[in-house]
């Protein structure tokens, strides 16, 4: 099922979320829906609290879709190394419309478990370590507009609340 997905400005986005106790059926359920809304948004990331759950997990799959084997999902998961750094422009499916150049880790590597409660590790570069950045972000409270600094920060959150004053956002 497709669950709608949360805007910047929503409580659950700007709050860390706990961590999972137990994988329950619920919870597979829930990762089941956060791939189909991943897809059908259409994205390469989605956190658990992007559809108002506010719990550590996040999937990911940097092909769209297009390849099975690129479909991860982590619960709990947590940095085991970072390096380097690329800068790339970067948007969310919270903060719609709108990107902005982010530094993030050229590599990292995240463990986890996934959605069979079997632990794994995955190393990233290029886009899915920045894809890994920005989810383990989301799990913290943190939206990409955080991340930017100044002029840039300003204008886009001035945007983002002219819209929400319009009924727009
Ligand atoms: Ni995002």
């Amino acid at each position: 099922m497709i669950r709608p997905i949360l805007r910047h400005g929503d409580d659950i986005l700007h709050q860390p979320a706990a961590p999972v106790q137990e994988i329950t059926p619920e919870i597979q359920l829930l990762i089941d829906d956060m791939i189909e809304t991943m897809y059908a948004a259409p994205g390469i990331g989605l956190a658990a609290p992007q559809v108002g759950v506010g719990l550590r997990i996040f999937v990911a799959d940097v092909s769209g879709g297009h390849d099975p084997a690129d479909l991860l999902t982590f619960i709990n998961p947590e940095f085991v190394e970072r390096d380097g750094t690329q800068r790339e422009d970067e948007g969310c499916l919270s903060v719609p419309g709108f990107n902005a150049a982010v530094t993030r880790s050229s590599r990292a590597v995240v463990k986890g478990l996934g959605r069979d409660g079997r632990e794994h590790v995955v190393e990233a570069t290029g886009l899915l370590a920045r894809c890994f950045e920005h989810e383990m972000d989301h799990l913290d409270g943190t939206l990409f507009v955080d991340r930017l600094h100044g002029l840039q920060k300003d204008l886009i959150v001035r945007k983002i609340r002219k819209l929400s004053r319009a009924g727009k956002w």
